[in-house]
């Protein structure tokens, strides 16, 4: 890393495992039954009072330590600050990504902490400290897990090719918070066409393509999802919904780890947009023969995922 990259991502670091004592300690409260937990503007989306607390200890020491820096954290949005994401130097914070898992102590949390500077992210930190994983990642530096080994993981499975098609790829997605009907039945369809073959459409002849994908797993945080691409445990990430704190930090630990991400709708072949809300992540993966990078593969497979 760049030595001012270095010094950010070493600041994140610390950041990060300061947040994750406060997220093991919090754990212990029954939160549920004294009443701890409530729910933000959708019935489901939940938030507890050491969201809060680790949100208020980061952005404070960010605060004390970058002062002409912007601040941007989930909790301080649900309080009413405008969600605006500029060009200057901005910390994207979500301090605890996966906060209906943590409630019921499903173990996939993880605070989340990003730097952006001219809107994209050059460093990137995701720690989980129930499974304790840390994941990094500074922009042209790699990506790794526990510091020192590096993503994709080679062990213990060797990297398998990324595969030519969805019908055999391993899917995370998520239902997400928004549980209108109409958005639901949306997400719903666009998973089921990723399980059934082509012509099994119950839901009528929309003209798209179904997937028969090998299976779709959901672990309850963006952060997650993206970071186990970026181990290559899983081939693809989709969903419509997560917010920019969700995904900043681990869109580039997956672009460090030799992923993509681009919008969950296509055709725009560019990233994502952090505020779009609709993510897409491919793996890295051994490209295919004539395809240097692998990206001509990697966008095969985000054409057939628009189609679904
Ligand atoms: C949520 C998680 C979840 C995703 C939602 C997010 P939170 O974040 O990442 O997986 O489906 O879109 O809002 O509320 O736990 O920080």
């Amino acid at each position: 890393a760049s030595e001012d990259l270095q010094v950010y991502l070493d600041f994140a670091i610390s950041l990060a495992r300061e947040g994750a004592q406060l997220i093991l300690e919090g754990s212990k409260a029954r939160y549920v039954s004294q009443g701890m937990v409530v729910s933000k503007s959708d019935p489901t989306d939940l938030v507890t009072e050491t969201d809060k607390k680790v949100e208020e200890v980061v952005k404070k020491r960010l605060k004390e330590r970058f002062p002409q820096h912007k601040f941007i954290g989930e909790e301080s949005v649900s309080n009413g600050e405008v969600l605006v994401l500029t060009n200057e130097p901005t910390w994207i914070v979500d301090p605890i990504d996966g906060t209906t898992n943590f409630v019921h102590g499903f173990h996939y949390v993880a605070i989340s902490i990003a730097l952006t500077i001219n809107k994209e992210t050059v460093v990137g930190v995701v720690y989980n400290p129930f499974l304790n994983e840390l994941f990094t990642a500074s922009k042209n530096s790699g990506a790794f897990l526990n510091l020192s080994t590096r993503l994709p993981l080679s062990h213990p499975h060797p990297p398998l090719p990324l595969p030519s098609s969805l019908s055999h790829c391993l899917v995370l997605a998520e239902y997400g918070h928004d549980r209108t009907p109409h958005v639901i039945d949306k997400k719903t369809m666009s998973i089921y066409n990723m399980l059934t073959r082509p012509g099994d459409n119950r839901w009528g002849d929309s003209g798209k393509k179904a997937g028969l994908v090998h299976g779709v797993r959901s672990l309850g945080s963006g952060a997650l999802n993206l970071c186990t691409v970026a181990k290559g445990q899983a081939d693809l990430y989709w969903e419509v919904g997560p917010w920019v704190w969700d995904v900043a930090a681990a869109t580039l630990i997956l672009e460090e780890a030799g992923g993509i991400v681009v919008d969950a709708y296509g055709p725009d072949e560019g990233p994502a947009d952090f505020l779009g809300r609709r993510f897409l992540g491919v793996r890295a993966g051994s490209p295919v023969p004539g395809d240097k990078t692998g990206r001509e593969s990697q966008l095969r497979l985000a054409k057939e995922m628009w189609d679904v």
